[in-house]
């Protein structure tokens, strides 16, 4: 039905060995794309270009901590002189750890700075060393993964962590404006509940799975490629006049109110 929609182009996605990074790595590769698989998890980010190679893509692997600067330095380094250019940013590496990320009052330190280094600070690192090569290439497009726990309280709280995606919200307007001028676009996806490892430890519980489907309109949770999807759409020029904007992809969990 589609052509190639991102052919010719060079993405850079963080947290792309497993999980949603994985399925968006192996989605924009069958629409053309070369893709840099940025991950913390050297082991996960070769699956994933083996698998992309396995069906005539092209990837590499860059391994790193997208929350030290140096490492995310590198990373775009490594991929910019392997692909000659880069032109989509999914900076989507991000951790959910709810054992360690609770209530402001129960979080220590220690984890809720660790959850802003990956979340947070992992984007803005990607950013400062990626956009630079999307403005050489003269243009570009950013897509950014929030959450819907970042438009929502709830009364589990996972307080490192809604924070971090709520001020990725801001950031990504922020960056949209800025360099809007040239022809850099970028816009914030809002997953719902997505069936990935990150999720894996809580849906082992079938009450917890059943709380979460049944809090669903559509009735179910989202597949990673059902995301990989919304990005794909951002990430390529059929998107050319969407920035700025905010993407619930939560099966209609938002729209319920409450
Ligand atoms: N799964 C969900 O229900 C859900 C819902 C809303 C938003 N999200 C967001 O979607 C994004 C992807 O989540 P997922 O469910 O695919 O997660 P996942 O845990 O399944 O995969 C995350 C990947 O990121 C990598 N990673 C973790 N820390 C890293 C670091 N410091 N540096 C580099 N790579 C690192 C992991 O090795 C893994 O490959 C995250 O930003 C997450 O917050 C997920």
């Amino acid at each position: 039905m589609f052509g190639p929609r991102l052919q010719g182009k060079v993405a850079f996605i963080t947290g792309a060995g497993m999980g949603q990074g994985s399925a968006a790595a192996r989605l924009f590769a069958a629409h053309g794309a070369r893709i840099a698989v940025a991950d913390l998890d050297s082991q996960a980010a070769r699956a994933t270009v083996e698998a992309i190679a396995d069906a005539g893509g092209e990837a590499m692997a860059v391994q790193g901590d997208v929350g030290i600067e140096a490492d995310v330095r590198r990373m775009v380094g490594e991929a910019v002189e392997r692909f000659g250019a880069l032109h989509i940013l999914y900076p989507q590496a991000g951790v959910l750890w709810k054992d360690r990320d609770r209530s402001v009052i129960e979080t220590d330190e220690t984890w809720w700075d660790r959850v802003m280094a990956i979340n947070l600070k992992g984007v803005y690192f990607t950013c400062k060393y990626g956009i630079p090569h999307l403005i050489a290439a003269g243009g570009g497009s950013i897509v950014v993964v929030g959450s819907v726990s970042a438009l929502r309280g709830f009364t589990l709280p996972q307080d490192a962590y809604t924070a971090s995606k709520g001020a990725l919200i801001s950031l990504t307007k922020s960056l949209a404006v800025q360099f809007a001028r040239q022809g850099i676009r970028a816009n914030i996806i809002h997953p719902g509940i997505v069936e990935t490892p990150m999720q894996a430890p809580y849906l082992a519980d079938p009450a917890k799975r059943a709380a979460f489907e049944g809090s669903t309109p559509l009735g179910r949770l989202a597949r990673p490629e059902e995301i990989a999807q919304v990005a794909l759409f951002l990430a390529s020029d059929e998107a050319s006049y969407v920035t700025g904007a905010e993407i619930p992809v939560d099966g209609g969990y938002t729209a319920t109110g409450g």
